[in-house]
């Protein structure tokens, strides 16, 4: 269990490098089995997800290292078909080896992914997708067990949730596939863009990521390459809450700004002051933030559901009412129970929260129940006088890198035990 111990009220000021995406290099780190050759992805944050990722793929027989925020991953001999339980349930992000590996090998067998804090999080659009480009899948008897014959064959595919995990599977799949896949309906977040770029720079041929339909013509082989993974738009989304919620003046550099384009008009909502450049992002926010007003989650380029805890933190602390509708996963305020306990005033009906802001939080001592909930506790924390103890088993870890020393650098005080 680790704990953050934070002394709280202590405003934000300065400047952060922003760290790698977490679900970008994900599904990249997945795709370099496709290779079957070597691929150096730079910019990789050192995430206890992304060493789960090269855990998996050294399981397959990749050769991998891991520094400085650089993976070598080669994939020459990676004809591994099973990804052992213990690996499989770690991270819910597993499944997109199904597409990875099938597409590599032919054949995959898989554990059901890692459960979820999040509420139910089904695979089926994975497991029909991959059926319709023709391998038979075998899910009666508590595993995943999957062959392609001699490969799989391209298709159109009409997602019925533009689900990101789904899209970014098909994409993997598709790249070695015989012919044309339609991809109708896709996830458009930047997080698939980057899965792409990272492919065709390998010789694959994608078109129209980002966009409501992808088409990808399979090729006979890829490469290997050198490639940096985007910045994490959700990290950048947490510090800039922070500095916000604490009354703050921070800059984030090496962010794609437009990838936040979703969010930033809330915190001007709030009375923070922006300036926006291509690759930076300033936030001078008043001494008490104003109600972010109506926050309603939806795919990108709508509000991001992972930036739905930290902007319901900084509300907490804000002067008035704001709303929050939960539409992508039903199970995503159990974090708020905590910031209750911090004096928060938050009272939640089905999908839909409503925070009416307080002047003062105080320390306590809170569990953290996932990962963007555990970084609103955080939030809560520095915003509140005297000490808490954020509780946690691992979460943060997954998709925050070095978070109490980057926090630290702009003013806080945090320790970590
Ligand atoms: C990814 C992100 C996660 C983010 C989410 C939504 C990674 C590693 N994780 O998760 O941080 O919160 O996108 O932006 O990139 N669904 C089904 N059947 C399926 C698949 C999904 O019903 O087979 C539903 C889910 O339950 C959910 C919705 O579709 O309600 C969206 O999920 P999806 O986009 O697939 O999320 P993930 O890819 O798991």
């Amino acid at each position: 269990m680790t704990e953050y111990h934070i002394k709280g009220n202590n405003a934000l000021f300065g400047e952060l490098k922003l760290q790698g995406s977490k679900n970008a290099s994900l599904p990249i780190l997945a795709a370099t089995l496709l290779t079957g050759s070597r691929s150096v992805i730079h910019n990789c944050p050192d995430l206890s997800d992304v060493r789960q990722s090269i855990n998996i793929l050294s399981s397959l027989g990749c050769e991998c290292s891991f520094e400085n925020n650089t993976a070598i991953i080669d994939s020459s001999n990676a004809d591994g078909v099973m990804i052992d339980d213990e690996l499989m349930t770690s991270m819910r992000s597993s499944i997109i080896y199904l597409g990875a590996i099938l597409a590599r090998n032919n054949r995959a067998v898989l554990s059901y992914p890692g459960g979820c804090e999040l509420g139910p999080r089904p695979i089926d659009l994975h497991l029909s997708a991959i059926r319709r480009m023709g391998a038979e899948i075998d899910d009666t008897r508590g595993h995943i067990e999957c062959s392609a014959g001699n490969g799989l064959t391209g298709c159109e595919i009409v997602l019925p949730i533009a689900s990101v995990g789904a899209t970014e599977n098909i994409i993997l799949a598709a790249s070695l596939a015989k012919g044309r896949t339609i991809i109708r309906n896709a996830a458009k977040e930047p997080e698939i863009v980057d899965l792409a770029s990272f492919l065709n720079s390998c010789g694959a041929e994608i078109s129209g990521a980002g966009e409501v339909t992808v088409i990808i013509d399979g090729v006979k082989n890829l490469h290997g390459t050198e490639y940096s993974v985007q910045p994490d738009r959700i990290a950048a989304a947490t510090y800039l809450c922070a500095a916000a919620a604490t009354g703050g003046n921070i800059r984030v550099n090496d962010v794609v700004s437009s990838h936040l384009l979703p969010v930033l008009e809330y915190y001007s909502n709030a009375g923070c002051k922006m300036n926006i450049c291509e690759s930076s992002i300033e936030l001078s926010a008043p001494k008490r933030l104003m109600p972010v007003g109506v926050i309603k989650t939806r795919e990108y380029p709508g509000f991001p559901t992972d930036a739905q805890p930290l902007f319901l933190a900084m509300s907490s602390v804000s002067k008035g009412t704001s709303i929050f509708e939960e539409n992508i996963f039903n199970s995503r305020y159990r974090y708020v129970d905590g910031l209750n306990k911090l004096g928060a005033n938050i009272s939640v009906h089905d999908s839909v929260a409503v925070v009416k802001g307080t002047d003062t939080l105080y320390g306590a001592k809170v569990e953290v129940t996932d990962l963007r909930g555990g970084a609103a506790l955080i939030i809560g924390g520095l915003c509140a006088q005297g000490e808490t103890v954020v509780c946690d088993s691992g979460h943060i870890s997954r998709g925050y890198e070095k978070i109490s020393e980057n926090l630290n650098d702009l003013g806080a005080e945090i320790t970590r035990y």
